[in-house]
C-alpha cells in the first residue's frame, strides 16, 4: 500500500480553542490554505515509488510551513484566550487500496489489484487519523478509480462537533454531498481542483452560493493553478465569508485564511433545543443582520413581482455554460419581468442606479433541464447576468467586470430545495444577498439592494438532483 502517484489537490487546516464557554458565543477558529500545487506533470504515467516520494516530499514541505503558520496565527490571535488550542488538518491526497480482483473479478478491481483513490485524509490534534473520504464523483481524473460504493463520511471534533467531508465535483451530487445535508451534517470540508466558470460557477461564487443555500458553513481550499484556471478559496459560513481569489499571473506561492466562525452542529452542546430545519415554517429567511442598516422597506422591489407580468421583450436563446438558456434583455432603467424555460419561469424586479456605464447590457435567463457538457447534471436555473458586449447573442458569456448597479428582487418556483443562491459583483467580488426567502411551494426570493460594485451575476442555482439519472 504505497503511493504510485502523488498527487496533492488541497489542503485544509482547522483549528480551534475549546471548550468555548457561553453557548452563543459557538466558534472555532478555521483556516484553508489555497495552495499553489506542484502538480506531477503526467498523472497518467506512474511514477516510481522513489520520485513518487520526492514528489510528495516537496508538497510536505510546504504545507508543514503552512502549518505551522496558521497554529501560531490562531496562537497570536486567540492568546489572549489563553487556553489550549487544538489542531485538526484535512488534506487530499491519493490513496491506494488493494482490490480482489481474484475473489470477484466483476469488480471493478483494475487490472494491477489496486483501486488508487482521490481521499480525503483527517488528523485529530494528536496525530491520529480520524477519518477518510474517497471521492465518488470523479471528474475527468484519469489516475483515480471511484469507489465501488460510496461513502458518507463525517468526524467529530472536540471544539465544534461534526463535519462531513466531499470533494470538488462531489459538491454538485446528492451522493454524497446532498446525503450529508439531509443527514444534518451543517459542516462541510471541501478541498477542490475547480476550474473557474464564469458567470454562474466561479469558484468563490459557488462555495458562498452553496454555503448560503445549504444553509451550512463550508470550508474550502482551491490548489492554484493558473494555467488550468483554479483558485479561489474560502472559509464561508452562512453569516460571513473569508475569501481569496487570485487574479491572473499572481505571483504569490499560496494563500493561507484564517476565520472564526460559529459552530453549526445542531447537536453540539446546549444546542439541542434550536430545532432543526423544516419544522412546519412556511418561509426561512435568512437575511443579514438586522443592525446593518438595510431595512429599507420602502424600496420599490421590496414587493413580490406580480405573477402575471406578461413577457415585456422578446425572448431569445442563447448559451450560458454550454446550456440554452432563454433570456430577456432589461431595456429600461427600471421593471418587472419574466422569462420561461418550458414551464420553468423566473420573475426580475429590478432598478438601474443612475450611477454607473448604463449603456451595460443585462439579461434575466430561465434554464430548467440537463447540463451535458464535461459532466451531466440537471438543473433549474434563474440568472441575471451582464452581457458581455452589447448584442443580445453575447449575454451568458464569460464577463469579470461591470460598471451598473441595480437594486433587485429575483424569483423563481423551483421543484428542488437544493436551490444555491450568489450574488457576484465586479472584480470577482461576492455580495451577501440582503435577503433570501423560501416558501412552502418552493419559491425562492433573493432580494437585494445597495450593492457595492457594478453587478455581474445574481443567480438562483437549483440543481434537480431526483432528475439526475434521468
Ligand atoms: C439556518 O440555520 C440557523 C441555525 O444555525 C437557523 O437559525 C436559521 O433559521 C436557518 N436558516 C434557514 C434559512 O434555514
Amino acid at each position: 500500500m504505497f503511493l504510485l502517484v502523488a498527487l496533492f489537490l488541497g489542503v485544509y487546516l482547522a483549528s480551534a480553542v475549546g471548550p468555548v464557554k457561553p453557548v452563543r458565543d459557538s466558534s472555532f477558529v478555521a483556516a484553508v490554505y489555497e495552495h499553489k500545487v506542484i502538480l506531477n506533470p503526467e498523472p497518467h504515467v506512474p511514477l516510481s515509488r522513489r520520485d513518487a516520494l520526492r514528489h510528495m516530499q516537496k508538497n510536505l514541505d510546504i504545507y508543514e510551513e503552512q502549518a505551522a503558520r496558521a497554529a501560531r496565527e490562531v496562537l497570536q490571535r486567540l492568546s489572549c484566550m489563553a487556553r489550549r488550542y487544538n489542531l485538526y488538518l484535512v488534506a487530499n491526497m491519493a490513496d491506494l487500496q488493494p482490490c480482489p480482483l481474484k475473489t470477484d473479478p466483476s469488480s471493478s478491481c483494475p487490472s494491477d489489484g489496486r483501486w488508487q483513490f482521490n481521499t480525503n485524509v483527517v488528523f485529530s490534534s494528536d496525530g491520529l487519523l480520524v477519518a477518510r473520504y474517497h471521492k465518488h464523483n470523479l471528474y475527468f481524473e484519469k489516475a483515480f478509480d471511484k469507489p465501488p460504493q460510496s461513502e458518507i463520511i463525517t468526524f467529530e471534533t472536540p471544539f465544534a462537533g461534526r463535519f462531513g467531508l466531499i470533494i470538488c465535483f462531489d459538491i454538485l451530487f446528492h451522493d454524497p454531498t446532498g446525503i450529508l445535508l439531509e443527514k444534518g451534517v451543517r459542516q462541510l470540508i471541501y478541498p477542490t481542483a475547480w476550474m473557474n466558470q464564469l458567470p454562474l460557477l466561479d469558484t468563490i461564487q459557488f462555495q458562498r452560493a452553496f454555503s448560503l443555500g445549504a444553509n451550512v458553513t463550508l470550508l474550502a481550499a482551491n490548489i492554484r493553478n493558473d494555467r488550468l484556471i483554479m483558485t479561489g478559496s474560502g472559509i464561508h459560513s452562512p453569516f460571513s465569508a473569508t475569501y481569496h481569489h487570485a487574479s491572473k499571473g499572481d505571483p504569490e506561492e499560496g494563500r493561507l485564511l484564517v476565520a472564526r466562525v460559529p459552530v453549526l452542529d445542531p447537536r453540539w452542546a446546549g444546542q439541542s433545543e434550536d430545532a432543526e430545519e423544516g419544522g412546519g415554517q412556511s418561509e426561512r429567511t435568512s437575511s443579514v443582520p438586522a443592525d446593518s442598516g438595510y431595512c429599507r422597506r420602502d424600496s420599490r422591489v421590496d414587493r413580490p413581482p406580480a405573477p402575471s407580468v406578461p413577457p415585456s421583450n422578446p425572448a431569445f436563446t442563447s448559451s450560458m455554460m454550454h446550456d440554452p438558456f432563454r433570456f430577456v434583455l432589461l431595456k429600461e432603467t427600471e421593471g418587472e419581468l419574466k422569462v420561461c424555460d418550458g414551464t420553468f419561469c423566473c420573475h426580475l424586479r429590478y432598478r438601474r442606479l443612475p450611477r454607473g456605464n448604463t449603456k451595460e447590457l443585462y439579461a434575466l435567463g430561465a434554464f430548467a433541464g440537463t447540463h451535458t457538457v464535461n459532466g451531466r447534471y440537471a438543473l433549474q436555473v434563474c440568472a441575471v447576468v451582464r452581457c458581455a458586449a452589447l448584442e443580445s447573442s453575447s449575454c451568458g458569456q464569460e464577463v469579470e467586470e461591470a460598471e451598473s448597479k441595480m437594486d433587485f428582487l429575483l424569483k423563481g418556483t423551483f421543484e428542488t430545495r437544493y436551490v444555491y443562491p450568489s450574488v457576484l459583483a465586479s472584480g470577482l467580488v461576492l455580495e451577501q444577498p440582503e435577503s433570501v426567502a423560501t416558501a412552502a411551494d418552493g419559491g425562492v426570493t433573493m432580494k437585494h439592494s445597495n450593492v457595492a460594485g457594478g453587478l455581474v451575476t445574481a443567480c438562483l442555482y437549483g440543481r434537480m438532483h431526483h432528475l439526475d439519472s434521468e
